[in-house]
């Protein structure tokens, strides 16, 4: 008998997570307290931008496996349940706000048959699990808590969770571990690495993940600042030392650097973390790491006033890009969003356009110009900012381009336009890290 699986948030992990469960076959029900989320996702629609997530969801639905509820005594014959809701920045201090994963758990506890396993998934604060494995033991003994931090991508969610590059397990049990090696059997048999771990480390393996990540992203942009200070190219001095295996090319894209749901909070997360616990310098440097990355996007502001002029009221800027990477429709935390909202502030009247991301970005800042399509952004414009590097902004042809604006100037925030082939046709290109 397949084990049966509940999910307890239906955000981008959890939908995704309840999808990739039921295409491996197993029972699954979905549960979260937003009616109109449940109501969505029940009728095959994902309520945000993943590639591959809808048609995943559509046929397992339609296989009768999957199924989304708001209500918490349909799961409470289920053998496993994964918590997956948010963790987000408290609004007066760096820390995470627990409050979505303490209701999950409280809910599911109140429920839940002896025996069953609650696994945890959001990204926590080191030091929750065993925090909550208390509290759920204390309401039904019979039960057992683990963690299982995910690694998914924006972009690349389902891909990242039918095929991980690793699994971790923080467990208090063999009998627990038993039980998530019988949930994650086909990653087993395609030997993917499975790291068994006790609690508190398996929640510090995802926020140092994280850590190590926002790292590599601001050390790129540090030296692109250093690049511009002694006329050097940053694109160059990243593949340089790329080809060092111990190095590695990838995150080493220097530009406005990294926003999103989960890099900036998790940092600032974990300082706040490590303060609590008397360890707060061992992540000074995160402070430092969280700075490099903001002042990226002060940096193509002075680009932008170098270029126009420091009063920029009445200037017409274009901007290519609102969510916080391609293939994606996330605009929170996204450099691009506040870069374009910063130049508005400063006067300028700014259009932007983005192939996903406008209707979400819109609700946002509704007072921005907003164009569905490139050229209805581009019209007219005294300046352009290509700020997420989606790939129709690369097959632009720039002499089409250079026709429909005022003044064929290019501000490339992720090094990832082909700089000759604009320069060649006429336009002034600009970009971080390199000469300009
Ligand atoms: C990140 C991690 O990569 C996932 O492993 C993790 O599971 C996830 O957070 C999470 O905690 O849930 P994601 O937020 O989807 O995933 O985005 P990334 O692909 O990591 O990109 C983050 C930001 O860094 C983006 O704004 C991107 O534009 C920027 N970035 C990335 C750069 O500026 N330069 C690079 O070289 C790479």
């Amino acid at each position: 008998m397949k084990l049966k699986v509940s999910v307890i948030g239906t955000g981008y992990l959890g939908a995704t997570h309840a999808a990739c469960m039921s295409s491996l076959g197993f029972e699954v029900i979905g549960v979260d307290v937003d009616a109109a989320k449940i109501e969505l996702l029940s009728a095959s629609k994902v309520p945000f931008y993943e590639p591959d997530l809808e048609d995943l969801l559509q046929k397992e639905i339609a296989s009768g496996r999957l199924t989304f509820t708001t209500d918490f005594n349909a799961i409470a014959d289920v053998d496993v349940h994964f918590i997956c809701v948010g963790t987000p920045q408290k609004a007066d201090s760096l820390a995470a706000d627990l409050k979505y994963v303490d209701a999950a758990l409280d809910a599911v506890a109140a429920i839940c048959k002896p025996g069953a396993l609650v696994v945890g998934k959001s990204t926590v604060p080191v030091g929750t699990a065993a925090r909550l494995r208390e509290r759920l033991l204390k309401i039904n003994p019979g039960a057992d808590l683990a963690w299982n931090p995910e690694f998914l991508r924006e972009g690349f969610a389902v891909e990242d969770t039918l095929r991980p590059n690793r699994l971790v397990v923080g467990v208090t049990s063999d009998a627990a571990e038993a039980k998530l090696k019988e949930i994650y059997a086909s990653n087993l048999a395609e030997n993917t690495p499975w790291v068994r771990a006790d609690l508190p480390t398996s929640e510090l393996v995802k926020v140092a993940a994280n850590s190590f990540l926002a790292t590599k992203i601001s050390f790129i942009n540090a030296m692109a600042e250093v690049c511009e200070a002694a006329g050097g190219d940053v694109t160059v001095l990243a593949k340089a030392i790329g080809y060092d295996p111990r190095i590695g090319n990838r995150f080493l894209q220097a530009g406005i650097g990294f926003g999103g749901g989960c890099l900036p909070k998790d940092i600032r997360a974990f300082m706040a973390r490590a303060g609590e616990l008397g360890a707060d310098q061992a992540l000074e440097f995160l402070r430092e790491i969280d700075s490099i990355n903001l002042r990226a996007r002060q940096r193509v502001i002075e680009l932008v006033r170098r270029d126009l002029s420091d009063n920029l009221a009445g200037k017409k800027i274009a901007v290519l890009g609102a969510a916080f990477k391609p293939d994606s429709d996330d605009v929170r935390d996204s450099p691009a969003l506040d870069i374009a909202a910063q130049i508005a502030a400063a006067g300028a009247t700014v259009t932007i356009h983005d192939p996903k991301a406008i209707a979400p970005a819109r609700k946002r800042f509704p007072a921005l110009g907003f164009s569905e399509d490139i050229e209805g952004a581009l019209e007219g414009a005294d300046l352009v900012l290509h700020l997420t590097e989606w790939k129709i902004y690369r097959e632009l042809d720039p002499a089409k381009m250079a026709k429909l604006v005022a003044n064929p100037i290019m501000i490339d925030g992720r090094n990832a336009l082909d700089r000759e082939a604009w320069i060649a046709a006429g336009w002034k290109f600009r970009a971080l890290g390199r000469a300009n």
